[in-house]
């Protein structure tokens, strides 16, 4: 039987367009799911919307229409990105379907049952803008917003909370115990070190605004976002109800990953696990939060008028080059920059020069001395072709180790030193001069083979990352379907091949003045 493999995004806050932030873990499950299935698991992939609260109910009262038709507006818009990025989810849940509040209803009724949610009263100052509620400390000046700057407003009424003292040893020690629960490193020290000092009990009901779940035995409060929120990822697959199969398959299966961004790891990383404690729900997911993206004077954010978003970047320089982008840029545990300069160059140098340039001289090459018919060749006559060989397998084992730990930046990292390495052995070999020589027929031969092996090899390992590109380098190279698999992955199982006549670049080359203006001239404009 495959092994099951479960991985979901954070649901988006109903309000508005997705930046290239936002897609960017989105973008990253894709790549990591289309891993695991290029791996043989039997993958889901979920993600969807979070779709209640105060901000939803007021933007929508502003603009004269309900909550939910507002909701319903933008989760098709969202719909409608994924699309554009090419995202291959397998389900996407929106809080309120009700399907979803249905489980929520449940979850939050047992808790009380339970005596894990009991009713006391919150004060708290709310930031409507980012939807977090904050003590009067961790305010700025004036009561405003720490995060966004603008004006909180004080919240004081009765509210259910979550107790979450009761579980804080039980969830040290599992934290202890399971050394790859939370990742990076950095990220479970900073959970460990704020469990430490004593976690306050949470609310999780408000009765200032309407747009949530009811509470079934108290209908004058709505399910405060997180305890519905969070529920996502097992009210999807039905966990709860009648027909709980996909949950016992891939919740109770082999693995499960929930990837967010550091800004809700606190969530995620504590609040989750304690509800699921208390649930009696097994803990069997990892959790990576990764870092953001940011512009070169700071936080991307809609409120400083400083955003990028994916549409306008795919339409005109393609779906590929935003993902390379956004894979590459942020590293495995920090933040990334995005400057029109850096998207320009990644396209120019990495993808045009670099990988597509590779595949363009070595089809050249096969035209022009063998007319497209390239053989099967497992001689060495050259020094290097071991080398080349020899890093192409150290290539392979990394990428699994990388891809397995989430780590597609380093994965392409490596990619590239291959692409080097490979357009390096083309100089260190001088085809051009065996050409010449009719008696290095069988040599010439050889190092085609050999670039296109590798080349092949590339295109299996870039399968996930760029989704148009690796299809139009076997489709160029007239590669068989069987041998652009995993199970292909060794270098020399390619027979004979004909390549194609007309090779069409991989990436264009921009002209980097016009471009980075093209860019620049976008952010101004779409940021208002
Ligand atoms: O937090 N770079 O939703 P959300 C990278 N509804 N990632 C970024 C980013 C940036 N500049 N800005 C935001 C919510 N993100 C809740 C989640 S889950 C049960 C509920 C990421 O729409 C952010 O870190 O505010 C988060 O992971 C995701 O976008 C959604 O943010
Ligand atoms: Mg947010």
């Amino acid at each position: 039987m495959k092994k099951t493999f479960y991985i979901t995004t954070p649901i988006y806050y109903s309000s508005g367009k997705l930046h290239i932030g936002n897609s960017y873990t989105t973008v990253l499950c894709d790549t990591i799911n289309r891993y695991k299935a290029l791996r043989g698991y039997d993958t889901r992939y979920l993600t969807g919307m979070d779709e209640h609260g105060q901000k939803v109910e007021t933007v929508a009262m502003e603009q004269n229409i309900t909550p939910q038709e507002l909701v319903d507006y933008l989760a098709s818009n969202t719909k409608g990105l994924w699309e554009l990025l090419d995202i291959k989810y397998d389900d996407f849940i929106r809080t309120t379907e009700k399907r979803h509040k249905k489980v929520v209803k449940k979850i939050f009724e047992q808790l009380l049952e339970q005596d894990d949610v009991y009713l006391g009263e919150y004060e708290g100052y709310y930031c409507m803008s980012c939807e977090a509620f904050f003590t009067e400390t961790q305010l700025n000046d004036g009561h405003t917003c720490p995060d966004c700057g603008k004006k909180t407003k004080l919240v004081k009424e009765e509210s259910y909370f979550l107790r979450l003292s009761k579980y804080e040893d039980r969830l040290l020690k599992y934290i202890e115990g399971n050394p790859n629960f939370i990742t990076p490193e950095s990220r479970k020290n900073e959970v460990v070190a704020f469990i430490k000092q004593g976690l306050r009990d949470l609310s999780v009901s408000r009765t200032s605004f309407d747009w949530g779940v009811k509470v079934v035995s108290n209908p004058a409060h709505v399910v405060y976002v997180w305890i519905d929120a969070l529920s996502n990822y097992i009210s999807a697959l039905g966990y709860n109800t009648d027909d709980d199969s996909l949950y016992q398959k891939y919740w109770n299966g082999d693995e499960v990953v929930h990837v967010v961004g550091k800004d809700i790891l606190r969530f995620h990383a504590i609040y989750w696990p304690i509800m699921l404690m208390a649930l009696d729900v097994p803990l069997n997911f990892n959790l990576y939060a990764h870092g953001w993206y940011m512009m070169k004077d700071g936080k991307m954010s809609k409120s400083k008028g400083k955003v990028v978003y994916p549409a306008p970047l795919v339409k005109k320089y393609g779906l590929d080059s935003l993902r390379y982008f956004l894979l590459k840029e942020l590293p495995y545990s920090g933040d990334g920059i995005f400057t029109p300069e850096d998207y320009i160059a990644r396209i120019n140098f990495d993808l045009a020069n670099d990988f597509g340039n590779l595949l363009n001289r070595t089809i050249s090459m096969a035209n022009k001395y063998f007319d497209g018919n390239v053989k099967k060749s497992t001689k060495d006559y050259f020094e290097f072709d071991k080398q080349l060989v020899n890093l192409v397998n150290e290539t392979i084992t990394k990428y699994k180790e990388d891809m397995d730990q989430l780590k597609v930046s380093s994965a392409i990292l490596n990619i590239w030193k291959l692409i080097s390495r490979t357009n390096k052995y083309i100089d260190e070999t001088c085809p051009w001069v065996l050409a010449k020589d009719e008696t290095k027929q069988e040599e010439l031969n050889s190092i085609l083979y050999n670039l296109i092996e590798s080349l092949r090899l590339i295109g299996i390992l870039l399968t996930p990352i760029l989704i148009d590109a690796s299809k139009e380098l076997f489709n160029q190279l007239n590669i068989p379907s069987n041998l652009q698999s995993w199970d292909s992955l060794d270098f020399g199982q390619l027979d004979k091949l004909v390549v194609t006549k007309k090779p069409v670049p991989l990436f264009p080359r921009l002209d980097k003045k016009i471009e980075e203006e093209y860019i620049q001239n976008l952010l101004n404009t779409e940021s208002n």
